[in-house]
């Protein structure tokens, strides 16, 4: 039975996480340059947005690009903007049809303007669809986001805004660049590294983590079917013991 056939309809997660990893091992493997990896990254990237909106998933965000991602060779981050840029404007219209949405989140200020400009006619173009909600962290890096969160905070306070005592989790999260959009439940990332590598550190707090050593060129629909799985057959128990999310009467 393929693993789609075995995911519960009724416990789909509604945001997954993914640290899209190893496209550079991949070419390695194959004798060619990183770069040869990242351009079949984005075959990957394609099944992996049709595999969560076939399954009903509400919100896909995908780890693109990391501020550290910036100390990479020139040559290699010039040519993953140049290949950004071909990508969002190659796939508009399939997304579109699709009913997908995209949001960036990260620092738009750091990337080139061509790259920039692109980003913000794709969100416009699809923003009145209603389907998938992919999230793309491009430039993206938690401690970022956090400090952002807290000098924002600390201005509204000095303006009178909001009060120290209204600061919440609730409120903070209303800072985020992901404010509106619920934490993810499972976290997948490829190619057997196992950490966070500055991703969404607020917001995984309580999520599921799936671990594959498939690199992610060849990580396909199937393979993303399977983290659900995976997933599904957790107990997520929040602190509580087992007993208790099995028979919830319990006091
Ligand atoms: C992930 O693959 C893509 C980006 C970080 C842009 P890598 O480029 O990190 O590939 P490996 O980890 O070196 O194999
Ligand atoms: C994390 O991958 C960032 C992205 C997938 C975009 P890296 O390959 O940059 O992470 P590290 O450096 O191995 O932790
Ligand atoms: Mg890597």
């Amino acid at each position: 039975m393929s693993f789609k056939e075995q995911i519960d309809s009724s416990k789909i997660p509604q945001h997954v996480a993914i640290i899209m990893d190893g496209n550079g091992r991949w070419a390695a493997q194959r004798g060619n340059d990183r770069i040869f990896g990242h351009e079949h990254g984005v075959e990957a990237v394609r099944a992996a947005i049709k595999a969560a909106a076939e399954i009903g998933v509400k919100h896909l965000t995908l780890y693109a690009f990391s501020t550290e991602n910036w100390n990479r060779p020139k040559f290699e981050v010039d040519a993953l903007m140049t290949l950004l840029v071909r990508v969002i404007k190659s796939e508009a219209s399939e997304l579109n049809k699709n009913n997908i949405r995209i949001n960036v989140i990260g620092d738009r200020n750091s990337l080139p303007p061509k790259v920039a400009g692109e980003v913000e006619k794709i969100e416009s173009m699809l923003s009145q669809n209603t389907g998938l909600n992919v999230i793309l962290a491009l430039s993206y890096s938690s401690k970022w986001e956090i400090i952002n969160a807290v000098k924002s905070i600390a201005s509204d306070v000095k303006k009178g805004k909001i009060d120290t005592q209204d600061i919440s989790q609730e409120l903070f999260d209303s800072y985020l660049s992901t404010a509106n959009i619920p934490d993810p439940e499972l976290m997948i990332r490829t190619s057997g590294e196992r950490r966070l590598s500055n991703f969404l550190l607020w917001q995984l707090a309580y999520a599921e983590l799936y671990f594959t050593q498939k690199l992610w060129p060849d990580f396909d629909k199937e393979d993303f079917w399977e983290a659900i799985c995976s997933f599904q057959n957790r107990e997520r128990r929040f602190g509580k013991t087992s007993d208790q999310i099995k028979k919830p009467n319990i006091k």
